[in-house]
C-alpha cells in the first residue's frame, strides 16, 4: 500500500453535533484525554466561553486565541490521526455551522440522555442527512438519571426518520448504570467507580456475559433485565449493517457519560473503526478528486479574521482532499488564478497551534490569508487544475439594512461588509440606484447579525445603524425579459435587491406574500438559491 494510502486509511474527520449543553465540549475534552493530546481533563479552557448566545459571543471575542484553537482538534488514537471540527455552540445558528460539516467525513451526534431529541440537535441531523453524512449518536449523561434507553432509541427514529442500531447497550438501572454490553463483541464492560470524576481514563473490567464473575458483579435482577433487552433489540431492532451506517441510513448507538468518561473509550473505539476514512470528493464538472490523487487538492471552508487583534491576522482554514501537503509547497489558486505560496501553515492540537510539516487528505490546516481566500475556493497542484463544486448556499432568512453611522466612515464601514462577506459571515444584498452608502444583509442567524456590529465596531472603527427589515423569504428572480423583473407586479410589501453578482433577489415577509407574487408574475421563476447553485 502507498504511503498516501496507508495516511488516509488512518485518518477520520468529523463534527460532533448536538444541542448546547448536552456536553459536546466535555465529550471533546475526554477524547482528547483518551488519545493523550491532554493529560488531565478540566484543561480545556474553553468550556465557558463557548457556550450559549449573543451576550457569550463577545467573551468569545476576547478569548479568541482559544476559541480559534478549539474551532479544529486533532489527535492521535492507536495508530489513527483523528480531526475533530467543532460546531460552534451557541443556541443560535450560522452559516458557519453548517460550513463545518462539509468538511466532515462523519457526524458524532450527541443527546442528553434526560432530553432526547432537542431542536438545535434536529436541525443539524438534517443538514448531515441530506448530504448523507453518516451519523454515529453518543447518549451522554448516563451517570445521572435520564430516559429509559429503549425509549430514547424510539424517538430517534420517530422524530429523526433513521434507524438506530445500540452497539453498545447500558447495564444496570437509570442513574445507576455500571457498564455497557458490547452486542457485536458480545461482552460485557463493566466500569470502576473511582474517584477522579472523570479527569483521567476510567478502568474498566470485560467479560463473557456467561462468565460467573461477570454474572455476579452485575447482579441478577440487573443481569436479567439485561438478558430481557438483547432478546429485544436482536429480535424487534435491525440488522447491523456497515453499508446502511455508511450511507447515513443506519446511525450506531452508544450510550455514556462524557463527564464521568463511562464508556467513552468503547465509543472511541468503535467509532474509530466504523466511521469513514477520508471521502472523494465532488467536483464542478460532475467528477470526484479521490483522496489517494498524488496530485493536491484542498478547499477552503473557514475564514476567521482578526484572530489575533495586534496582528490582525486572517487565517483560512482548508480541508485537505487529496495528494500530500508540504510546507512551503506552492498550489493553485483557481478563483484566484494565481500560484499560492502556502509558507506558514498551522494545525490546532489541544490548545497549542503547531507548524505543519506535512499534511493528508482529512486533515484541516489553516494559511495565513492576506485577503485573498473566499469561502469555498480551490487549492490545487499546478499539474491537475481542478475545481470543486461549488459550496451550497443557506438560504438567509433574516435580513437588516445597514449604514455607516458616521458618513465620514465609509471606507471603513464598505471595506468591513465587503470581508465579512467574503468570510462568508454575512450574505450582502444591494438595491439599484443606491450607492454603496447602505447594504441589505441576509443571515441565516441572529447571532450573525450581532457579530457584524460588533466587529465592524472593533475591528473597523465603523459603528453601524441597523434596521432589521420585516422579510424572512429570499427568492431569486429570473425571466427572459429584465424588464419583467423591474417591473414585477404585486411587489408592494417585499422588496428588490441584487446579489454580490448582480443577480435580481427578492424579499417577502411570507410565502403567502411568496404565492401572491408567484400568481401575479407567471413569467418569472423564483428559485429559493440562485439557479447555478445547490442549497444545503
Ligand atoms: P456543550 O459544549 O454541549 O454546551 O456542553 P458542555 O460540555 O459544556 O456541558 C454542559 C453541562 O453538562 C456542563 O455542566 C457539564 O459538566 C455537564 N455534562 C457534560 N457531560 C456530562 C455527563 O456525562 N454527565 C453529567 N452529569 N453532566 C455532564 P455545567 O454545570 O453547566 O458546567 P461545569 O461547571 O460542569 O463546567
Amino acid at each position: 500500500m502507498s504511503e498516501l494510502q496507508d495516511k488516509i486509511n488512518k485518518r477520520r474527520t468529523f463534527a460532533i453535533i448536538s444541542h448546547p449543553d448536552a456536553g459536546k465540549t466535555t465529550l471533546t475534552e475526554k477524547l482528547l484525554l483518551y488519545g493523550g493530546a491532554i493529560h488531565l481533563a478540566g484543561s480545556v479552557k474553553s468550556r465557558k466561553t463557548n457556550r450559549h448566545a449573543v451576550s457569550d459571543w463577545m467573551e468569545i471575542e476576547k478569548q479568541r486565541g482559544i476559541s480559534v484553537t478549539s474551532s479544529v482538534l486533532q489527535f492521535d488514537y492507536d495508530g489513527y490521526r483523528v480531526n475533530i471540527l467543532d460546531t460552534p455552540g451557541h443556541q443560535d445558528f450560522s452559516e458557519d455551522t453548517y460550513r463545518t460539516l462539509i468538511a466532515a467525513d462523519s457526524a458524532v451526534m450527541l443527546i442528553d440522555a434526560a432530553k432526547g431529541v432537542e431542536p438545535q440537535t434536529k436541525k443539524l441531523f438534517w443538514v448531515c442527512h441530506r448530504r448523507k453524512l453518516p451519523i454515529f449518536t453518543f447518549v451522554n449523561k448516563l451517570d445521572r438519571y435520564g430516559r429509559a434507553p429503549m425509549d430514547l432509541m424510539d424517538e430517534i427514529e420517530k422524530i429523526l426518520h433513521i434507524n438506530a442500531f445500540p452497539i453498545n447497550w447500558p447495564i444496570g438501572v437509570d442513574g445507576h448504570y455500571i457498564g455497557v454490553y458490547d452486542r457485536i463483541k458480545k461482552q460485557v464492560e463493566l466500569f470502576d467507580n473511582d474517584n477522579s470524576h472523570g479527569s483521567k481514563i476510567l478502568k474498566s473490567t470485560t467479560g463473557d456475559l456467561n462468565d460467573p464473575a461477570i454474572k455476579e458483579a452485575i447482579g441478577e435482577a440487573n443481569y436479567q433485565t439485561l438478558l430481557d433487552d438483547i432478546e429485544l433489540l436482536d429480535l424487534a431492532g435491525d440488522e447491523f449493517d456497515l453499508q446502511k451506517v455508511l450511507d447515513g441510513e443506519l446511525t450506531p448507538m452508544f450510550f455514556g457519560s462524557a463527564m464521568t468518561n463511562f464508556g467513552v473509550r468503547p465509543f472511541l473505539e468503535k467509532f474509530l473503526e466504523l466511521s469513514p476514512a477520508p471521502q472523494p470528493r465532488k467536483l464542478k464538472d460532475g467528477g470526484v478528486v479521490m483522496p489517494d490523487d498524488e496530485n493536491f487538492s484542498a478547499f477552503i471552508f473557514k475564514i476567521q479574521a482578526n484572530m489575533n487583534p495586534a496582528h490582525r491576522d486572517r487565517i483560512s482554514f482548508m480541508r485537505i482532499c487529496s495528494g500530500k501537503f508540504e510546507k512551503g509547497m506552492t498550489v493553485w489558486h483557481l478563483q484566484g488564478n494565481h500560484p499560492v505560496k502556502l509558507s506558514q501553515p498551522q494545525q490546532f492540537m489541544a490548545q497549542e497551534r503547531t507548524t505543519v510539516e506535512t499534511a493528508y487528505p482529512g486533515d484541516i490546516i489553516g494559511v495565513f490569508d492576506p485577503g485573498i481566500f473566499t469561502i469555498g475556493d480551490t487549492l490545487t497542484s499546478e499539474k491537475n487544475k481542478i475545481q470543486f463544486e461549488d459550496f451550497p448556499i443557506f438560504p438567509p432568512e433574516i435580513f437588516a439594512k445597514v449604514q455607516p453611522k458616521d458618513s465620514l466612515k465609509r471606507k471603513q464601514f464598505e471595506k468591513g461588509i465587503v470581508q465579512l462577506a467574503q468570510e462568508g459571515a454575512i450574505q450582502v444584498f444591494r438595491q439599484k440606484n443606491i450607492g454603496m452608502e447602505s447594504f441589505v444583509v441576509g443571515v441565516v442567524g441572529v447571532l450573525q447579525l450581532e457579530v457584524l456590529d460588533y466587529r465592524l465596531k472593533n475591528e473597523y472603527s465603523a459603528q453601524l445603524l441597523m434596521d432589521r427589515l420585516p422579510y424572512s423569504v429570499a427568492r431569486w428572480v429570473y425571466a427572459d425579459d429584465a424588464e419583467a423583473i423591474r417591473n414585477m407586479k404585486g411587489l408592494d410589501n417585499g422588496m428588490l435587491v441584487y446579489d454580490k453578482l448582480g443577480r435580481p433577489v427578492v424579499l417577502v415577509s411570507n410565502e403567502w406574500n411568496l404565492n401572491w407574487l408567484l400568481e401575479r408574475n407567471p413569467g418569472i421563476n423564483f428559485t429559493e438559491v440562485p439557479s447555478e447553485a445547490r442549497a444545503i
